[in-house]
């Protein structure tokens, strides 16, 4: 049976997480075995959804086929192809976007970006296509 001090340290083990988990912006090469990605896909099979709709479908892809939507995905975002980003309301209220400022700021500033080079600020954002892989240089 489920004590509170059970669940008081499941709860610690939850806010530990939460608390130690960032953005990760480059990753390592190395293949992930696919036991590990079908424990991580059972896993999240467990969130929650409205009216359970459970509105996602995966798709695994590794090695060359990763390469060629990486490939496809680049090439869209170049042509100005892909689709808008959905997740920004257009005009932010004026707390967030201090907040956006200050992050653009401290990223690009990392990345040795001028916050007016378009292009170079286009480079940055391209390598999510190629899933954060590539070392920036
Ligand atoms: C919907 C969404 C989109 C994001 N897009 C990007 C992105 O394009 N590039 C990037 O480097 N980080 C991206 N991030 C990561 C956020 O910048 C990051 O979560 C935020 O700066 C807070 O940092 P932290 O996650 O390390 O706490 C995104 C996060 C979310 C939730």
């Amino acid at each position: 049976m489920r004590t509170d001090r059970n669940a008081n340290s499941d709860a610690r083990v939850v806010d530990s997480v939460i608390r130690s988990r960032r953005a990760v912006r480059a990753f390592r090469p190395d293949p992930v075995a696919r036991h590990v990605i079908e424990q991580i896909l059972e896993v999240a099979s467990c969130a929650p959804s409205n009216s359970n709709t459970q509105p996602w479908r995966v798709d695994v892809l590794a090695g060359p086929a990763k390469s060629a939507l990486s490939d496809v995905l680049k090439q869209a975002y170049e042509e100005n192809r892909h689709p808008p980003l959905t997740h920004m309301p257009e005009v932010l209220p004026e707390a967030m976007r201090r907040r956006q400022e200050a992050f653009g700021a401290a990223y690009y500033g990392v990345l040795g970006v001028p916050k007016h080079d378009v292009q170079q600020r286009a480079r940055v954002t391209a390598r999510n296509f190629d899933f954060l892989v590539r070392q920036w240089a």
